[in-house]
């Protein structure tokens, strides 16, 4: 296809992945060769999560098994590193609002810092997915909403257990 050029890496923490990801993550396939899906094993400023590193990987695998150019790997190095080690050219992230911003510049800034040869591409949001994120799906689900239709219906199911122990 016209445009795709090489591997990409698509970082978070995923706890847990959401609708919105899988948009980003979707749309990433279909503009380059390989997407790699980068869950950061211990999240450095999110605390403690509320799925282990491999349940996050299972549930992208699970919902991104009709993309053949997408892929799963649990990372606990730099990301920059990470990004190498793959021989990526680039890390791709979603952003939502202007409230992302902020935060976003900050990585984009440290990440060129820590490599200036990785590039750092922001896709915007479908504007269905731009109130969504894996914190307001877990706030959502501790009280009993629904989320159906927010996060795949594996992740759904596991969040309702997960947080019924609580
Ligand atoms: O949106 P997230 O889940 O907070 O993003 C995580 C990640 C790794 C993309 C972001 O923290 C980042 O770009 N960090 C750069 C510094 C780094 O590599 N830290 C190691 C992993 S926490």
């Amino acid at each position: 296809m016209a445009g795709r050029d090489g591997t990409v890496v698509c970082p978070g923490s995923y706890d847990p992945v959401t609708n919105g990801h899988l948009d980003i993550i979707t749309r990433s396939s279909q503009a380059f060769e390989r997407v790699v899906v980068a869950i950061v094993n211990n999240p450095v400023r999110k605390g403690q999560t509320l799925f282990t590193a491999e349940e996050r990987r299972a549930f992208i695998e699970d919902a991104t098994s009709e993309l053949p150019n997408v892929e799963a790997r649990i990372f606990s190095n730099l990301l920059v590193e990470f990004a190498r080690e793959l021989g990526a050219k680039a890390i791709v992230k979603g952003l939502r609002a202007i409230s992302d911003f902020e935060y976003e510049f900050e990585m984009a800034q440290l990440n060129r810092k820590l490599d200036p040869g990785i590039e750092s591409i922001y896709m915007i949001a479908s504007p269905q997915y731009s109130f969504l994120s894996s914190t307001g799906v877990k706030e959502m689900a501790t009280f009993g909403g629904d989320v159906g239709d927010l996060v795949p219906g594996s992740v759904a199911a596991a969040m309702a257990e997960r947080l019924g122990e609580r």
